[in-house]
């Protein structure tokens, strides 16, 4: 902090009240405060906007505004008409901001500085949906921390994340943000993330404030599209969509963004049922809620709002405390207060809510606290957080098939080939939601191949097609480079800008070129193995299908070639586990693993007339949720399970699981349950518990699990929370299809 802000700062009226108000909790000292205000300064303190100095960090990912410059948003700050700036442009952005606050505007209340920082800040980690995949929730927190020790580090108070949006439609881009299609595994990635980012207090300066988003069910968006209509029932919003955000909250996340979409026709964004009744009366949330981006702006799109003015109104009064990027709160809640349409009591609360937030991060008592240019570039890309990056690759990738042990390959003696669009070269690495990482920095494919064998000379590279266009030559030139090599690793998929916002997709495939390669490279008749690069489900066919092997890796982040070839030369066995479920067909969208049976299920084998199955298409995942395979060779016997479960008891499963392989593995021992008869229709499984299993070479353990009644809840016909006495089917597996080790047992009144 300079002297001079030093000065002022020890002489603000906030200050002041802080000092006076002694130990008071800080809704005393905040509502001395608020009294002070005019009601221009309250409605500025629910006005954030995308910071302007920077040149387009702050719009990198959103459609670009015409905001004002750098000097008229310091002129802002000076009139209190800015709460805060999100996406800025690091620790001297941020110390010229705050200077202002504390030297010239009249209460001098800090300023609140946001970014999305999703996986990573500078060191970029896998993006979310592929950190899901690790099934490791402790290495969730540890990577958010670790973003927290960085971004704050760089003056940010308050990240955009964890984003917790269930996905059952891998159509959508943003799949790649969340943790998957499953209800448990995503609560217990939103607890890991929100802890992570939060840490033990919030006024260290390594902590950020952390947002469940977007509020609520983005994911369910029709047909995957991005930002289109959600229409579901209470009762699956109830049961999928919602548990992740209570999961957020209760782990104390102490902010929340609203989403875009409508609900059943009320756009999230002035929707009083989820912003009060869901988050205030039912949950008790405590901290704010921000809209997202334009959304207050966009419910004029949306037919919902005349104007700004109604926008206004409506998202105010619904319960959005806090405007991002429209201005709309400042320009309009003054005038609706003066004509009595908001009540300054409820201007109150929220100024209230933003006020304490801003004490409990620390910053009445410290304005400068996170920002120190030095400590950003101490704490950037430091050696424990390249190495997390690596590991939480290697974590993150799934290996789909490995025919006759192809994998892993020797690191001498073998003439490797690396053909693909992604083969070599320094993009689409981190993946599609980066403000802060460079590309430019992480380790691509090839170099970590390099880095991996004994030969370097051993290793060529051709790139053999672009990504979604062919590439002149590139074909035959790829097709010599595989005749002249021993294996073949085909790096193909998806390029950053094919997933993420607003880069939803009809077909979930590999590009048609990219496909005509591997066609090609697959007629040498050479041993593949296909390493995928993609931010959703893809259905798989052709060459690419039939590879030898398999592995799905995702956009690995910083350390993401260095973490594959970990995994190719076995340096690590793979024990990544899929966190959705990749179709047979893209036209199988929106398929997950917990559907219903249907009153005509096809049973068991062959697809019969009449049944519930696409045209000589099982409804089926090729490779279901849960599916990863490792090097070892690993088999569950000794299922044990008593027949029953008494109302208030609670059973014990078990099962032995064996490593009969010669290498030591991870395995992800899945406990899945169906309730075979109930008063609503159920899954016909559903997740309720998972093991990550460390086994050497010839080493078995047996794994239990504890059951009772409250994991066997449903939302009822009630739309509340229900459980029935019954039969119960119990699983111990190794994914949502495998038939691993089964019993039932009844639940008994
Ligand atoms: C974007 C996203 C949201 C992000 C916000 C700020 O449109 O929907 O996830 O945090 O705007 O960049």
């Amino acid at each position: 902090m300079g002297a001079g802000a030093v000065a002022a700062w020890a002489a603000s009226p906030a200050r002041a009240m802080l000092q006076a108000a002694g130990n008071l909790p800080v809704p005393a000292f905040i509502d001395a405060l608020i009294a002070k205000m005019t009601v221009d300064e309250k409605a500025g303190q629910l006005t954030l906007l995308p910071a302007a100095w920077g040149g387009g960090v702050a719009t990198a990912l959103n459609p670009p505004t015409n905001g004002p410059s750098f000097e008229e948003q310091l002129a802002d700050v000076e009139k209190g008409r800015l709460t805060g700036v999100f996406n800025g442009n690091g620790a001297e952005m941020a110390r010229r901001m705050q200077t202002v606050a504390m030297t010239k505007s009249r209460l001098k209340i800090p300023l609140l500085f946001a970014a999305d920082v999703i996986h990573g800040h500078r060191t970029i980690f896998p993006v979310p949906v592929g950190e899901a995949a690790s099934f490791e929730p402790e290495l969730a927190e540890r990577t958010a921390r670790m973003a927290s020790y960085e971004g704050a580090a760089a003056g940010i108070d308050w990240t955009f994340a964890p984003m917790v949006d269930i996905a059952r439609d891998q159509r959508w881009g943003r799949t790649m943000e969340g943790a998957g299609e499953d209800v448990l595994l995503g609560e217990l990635i939103a607890v890991a993330r929100v802890k992570g980012f939060q840490g033990k207090d919030l006024k260290a300066n390594d902590a950020m404030l952390a947002c469940f988003k977007h509020f609520a069910a983005y994911g369910a968006a029709e047909a995957g599209l991005d930002y289109n209509t959600v229409d579901v029932s209470e009762r699956t919003l109830r049961e999928v969509y919602l548990p992740p955000f209570k999961a957020a909250l209760d782990a104390g996340a102490l902010s929340g963004m609203a989403s875009f979409n409508e609900i059943s026709g009320v756009p999230s964004t002035a929707n009083d049922w989820l912003m009060r009744k869901i988050l205030r009366e039912e949950w008790g949330f405590e901290g704010f809620v921000v809209s997202d981006y334009t959304g207050d702006m966009e419910m004029i799109d949306h037919g919902f709002a005349a104007d700004a003015r109604e926008a206004t109104k409506l998202a105010f009064l619904a319960g959005v405390d806090m405007s991002m990027t429209s201005g709309f709160y400042r320009d309009h809640l003054p005038d609706l207060v003066a004509k009595g349409e908001v009540p300054m009591t409820v201007l109150d609360a929220s100024v209230r809510r933003v006020l304490a937030m801003k004490a409990k991060l620390g910053l009445f008592d410290d304005p400068f606290r996170r920002i120190d240019v030095k400590r950003e570039k101490a704490r950037s890309r430091t050696k424990p957080a390249i190495a997390l990056s690596r590991e939480a690759g290697r974590k993150s990738i799934v290996m789909l098939k490995n025919d006759g042990d192809l994998l892993p390959l020797p690191k001498s003696g073998k003439r490797i080939a690396i053909i693909g669009p992604f083969a070599e070269g320094k993009h689409d690495i981190n993946g599609p939601w980066v403000v802060y990482g460079d590309n430019a920095q992480a380790i691509d494919l090839a170099s970590g191949v390099r880095a991996a064998v004994a030969d370097k000379g051993a290793v060529s590279v051709a790139l053999g097609s672009g990504v979604e266009a062919p590439l002149a030559g590139g074909i035959e030139a790829a097709v010599a480079a595989a005749n002249a090599a021993d294996v073949v690793i085909l790096a193909i998929g998806e390029a950053e800008n094919m997933s993420g916002e607003a880069q939803s997709r009809t077909e979930i495939v590999i590009p048609e070129p990219q496909m005509a390669l591997a066609e090609a490279v697959a007629k040498t008749g050479k041993p593949i193995v296909a390493v995928l690069k993609n931010g959703r489900a893809l259905a798989l066919e052709g060459a690419v299908l039939n590879a030898g092997a398999i592995l799905v890796t995702w956009f690995l982040g910083s350390e993401g070639g260095n973490a594959t070839a970990d995994v190719l030369f076995g340096d690590y066995s793979p024990a990544g586990r899929l966190p959705c479920s990749f179709p047979r067909s893209p036209g199988q969208q929106p398929y997950y693993y917990n559907h219903k049976p249907t009153g005509r299920p096809n049973p068991e084998g062959a697809l019969q007339p009449y049944k519930a199955h696409y045209r000589g298409i099982p409804n089926s995942a090729l490779f279901p949720f849960g599916h990863g395979l490792t090097y070892g060779k690993v088999a569950y016997s000794e299922l044990s399970a008593p027949a029953t479960l008494a109302w208030d008891g609670e059973i014990t499963v078990s099962a032995k699981i064996t490593n009969s392989g010669s290498r030591a593995i991870e395995e992800v021992v899945q406990l899945y349950i169906r309730d075979r008869v109930a008063s609503v229709t159920r899954p016909v499984r559903e997740l309720k518990a998972f093991r990550k299993l460390a086994l050497a070479p010839g080493a078995s353990e047996t794994v239990t699990f504890k059951l009772s009644r409250a994991q066997l809840l449903f939302i009822g016909r009630e739309n509340k929370p229900t459980v029935e006495p019954g039969l119960f089917d119990v699983w111990i597996a190794p994914s949502a299809e495998a038939e691993g080790v089964k019993a039932q047992f009844t639940l008994t009144a």
